[in-house]
């Protein structure tokens, strides 16, 4: 079950707007001066419709080209992230983690501060963990920092032991940077795969496959890979069964960015 006590889905949501505005309608033309012979005037031409207004959406990052492809994908993305969410401390992550961390290995603390084991998540559980984790309450606090660590239905696997039984991807939906959560026993259908377990955004509806953590219906599932699916963090279970983050690779075709996305 989810350690939906510690979730506060309030952190870390994006700012809202109502949308771009509405382009100004069209000026009509004056109907033109006539001298002789006065005839009857021109019936008035009706105003253009009002176009409904667009929504308020990321635009789709465009092809990179191929020597530049990471870069230009982190600069089209961000170019759009940066127009509607100026608050968010992101740019850190991007690079390293945030401030006053490093992607180094860390031992998985649940939000309860007990270390998570494979003796203490049941198949089809999540537990909400930070990444890295500074011990400065402020710091850790970040939701950026924030993941959840997934053991997988047992129909996944994850009755075993290993590393395989487990995911951990951020929060950061990557649609507009709300906070996913977990729903453990939801049953849905994706590529006409039976699936258990489900990740769910509660803001515009993004659903994400638990198996490998890519958008598969709502608005995030409509963005241009690498911008539809979660980042991830690579993990190893030790000899007591203890469960660690190692350093993962921000590469889009490995962990990717948190709240920007990865290569699925
Ligand atoms: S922030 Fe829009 S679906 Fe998650």
């Amino acid at each position: 079950m989810a350690d939906n006590e510690e979730k506060t889905k309030s952190e870390g949501q994006p700012a809202k707007s109502e949308g771009q505005p509405a382009s100004p309608p069209a000026p009509v033309p004056a109907p033109a001066q006539k001298t002789a012979p006065p005839a009857a005037q021109p019936a008035p031409k009706p105003p253009p419709a009002v176009q409904p207004r667009a929504p308020l959406t990321k635009p789709p990052p465009k092809p990179p080209a191929p020597g530049r492809r990471n870069f230009l994908k982190i600069m089209t993305v961000v170019g759009g992230i940066l127009g509607i969410t100026p608050f968010i401390p992101y740019g850190a992550f991007f690079t390293g983690g945030g401030a006053g961390s490093s992607l180094e290995r860390q031992r998985i603390q649940k939000s309860d501060a007990v270390f998570a084991n494979v003796n203490n998540m049941v198949p089809d559980s999540a537990a909400i963990f930070v990444y890295p984790r500074t011990n400065d309450p402020k710091l850790d606090a970040e939701p950026f920092r924030r993941y959840q660590l997934i053991r997988l239905a047992g129909a996944h696997g994850g009755d075993s032991r290993e590393v395989s039984s487990f995911r951990a991807y951020s929060m950061i939906c990557v649609h507009l940077w709300c906070l996913w959560d977990y729903v453990p026993g939801r049953e849905v259908v994706i590529d006409d795969q039976n699936i258990v377990g489900n990740l769910e955004c509660p803001c515009h509806g993004s659903n994400y496959n638990v198996l490998n953590g890519k958008a598969y219906i709502g608005p995030a599932a409509d963005q241009t890979p690498p911008n539809d699916a979660l980042a991830s963090l690579p993990l190893e279970v030790d000899a007591a069964g203890d469960i660690w983050v190692t350093p993962p690779n921000t590469s889009f075709d490995q962990n990717g960015i948190v709240g920007i996305g990865r290569e699925v």
